[in-house]
C-alpha cells in the first residue's frame, strides 16, 4: 500500500512558525513519525511539501498512490483547484490540520476540501497526521 502525504504552504516553516499554534516539531520530524507509523502498518509513504497550488494539483493528478493524506494549510480555505483535483481522483483522501480550524478565525472555519475527502482530523497537533493516517489506511483496507 502506498500513501502520498501532502503538506501545503508554509508548513516548511513548522518548528519556527507560530509555535504556540503549530507546535515545536519540524516537518522532517513529523514526516519521520508518519513514516514509522506507516511502516508498522506495512504501508509506504511519499512525503511532499509545496507552497504552490498548481504543484499540489499536479502531484494529486499524477500520483499512483492508494490514498492521500493532506494538510492543505491556507489552501484549505481558498482552493477550488485542489478541491477539483481531489474530487477527480478515485482514491480515498483524509484532510488533517494541526490546529482546530473551527476554533480559530472565522475565515478558517470553511474548508473547500472537506466535501471531497473521506474525513477530516483537526486540532490534535502532530497527532492529527497519525490519526488521519490510521483512518486512511483503514479506509483503503476496507475498500480492497
Ligand atoms: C493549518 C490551518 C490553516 O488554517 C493554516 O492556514 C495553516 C495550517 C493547520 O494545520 O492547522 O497553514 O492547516
Amino acid at each position: 500500500m502506498k500513501i502520498l502525504v501532502i503538506h501545503g504552504p508554509n508548513l516548511d516553516l513548522l518548528g519556527k512558525r507560530e509555535r504556540d499554534i503549530y507546535g515545536d516539531e519540524t516537518i522532517d520530524a513529523i514526516n519521520a513519525d508518519i513514516r514509522s507509523k506507516a511502516e508498522s502498518e506495512g504501508a509506504e509513504v511519499e512525503c511532499y511539501q509545496s507552497n504552490h497550488e498548481g504543484d499540489i494539483v499536479d502531484i494529486i493528478n499524477r500520483t499512483e498512490a492508494d490514498g492521500i493524506l493532506i494538510n492543505p494549510a491556507a489552501y484549505t480555505h481558498t482552493s477550488v483547484a485542489i478541491h477539483d483535483a481531489l474530487r477527480a481522483k478515485p482514491i480515498p483522501a483524509v484532510e488533517v490540520h494541526l490546529s482546530n480550524i473551527h476554533a480559530r478565525e472565522e475565515f478558517r472555519h470553511k474548508s473547500l476540501i472537506a466535501p471531497v475527502v473521506t474525513g477530516q482530523v483537526s486540532g490534535f497537533g502532530k497527532r492529527s497526521y497519525i490519526l488521519g493516517l490510521d483512518a486512511l489506511i483503514g479506509t483503503i483496507r476496507n475498500a480492497g
